[in-house]
């Protein structure tokens, strides 16, 4: 079982056609600026690959302070670091975190009890781009 970690989407493509080992896990950075990562979850997905995403929230702070997407937060009765944690649950990524406070472990165990709308996920798919 291999796992491999900040690749591009042409270095996978390139990994998954030559390696005779496909790797299992992949684990990126994921930015909604670049659609969250979308061409490296698609290639995961064609092959199988769990695709983790990491600092979801540190490196979309703007996500996390986006009027609809704070929107979507009040409406379903949580906050933003679990919109995001259940958006990426709701498109197929394995949603990676960390945290110091007992409370927030609390809250974000949480994303998984939460059901986002289709039109919920279209607009945190593109808030970022
Ligand atoms: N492969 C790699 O190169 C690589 C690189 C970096 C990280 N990682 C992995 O990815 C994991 C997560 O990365 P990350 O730390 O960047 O994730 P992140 O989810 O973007 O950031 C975690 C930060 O968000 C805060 N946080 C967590 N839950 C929150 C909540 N409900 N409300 C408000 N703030 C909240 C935490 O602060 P508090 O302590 O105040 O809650 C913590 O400082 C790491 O632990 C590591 O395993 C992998």
């Amino acid at each position: 079982m291999i796992g491999i970690s900040n690749v591009t989407a042409g270095q996978l493509a390139q990994l998954c056609t030559e390696a005779t080992v496909k790797p299992m896990v992949v684990q990126n950075r994921c930015y909604a600026a670049l659609g969250w990562d979308q061409e490296v979850r698609e290639i995961c997905r064609a092959h199988g690959i769990i695709y983790q995403g990491f600092s979801l929230l540190t490196a979309n702070r703007e996500v996390l302070a986006d009027p609809e997407v704070r929107a979507i937060a009040k409406r379903v009765g949580t906050g933003p670091a679990q919109v995001i944690f259940r958006f990426a649950m709701q498109i197929g990524m394995l949603p990676l975190t960390g945290t110091t406070s007992a409370q927030h472990m609390k809250e974000d165990l949480q994303a998984e009890q939460l059901t986002l709308s289709t039109e919920d996920i279209q607009r945190i798919e593109t808030v970022g781009v």
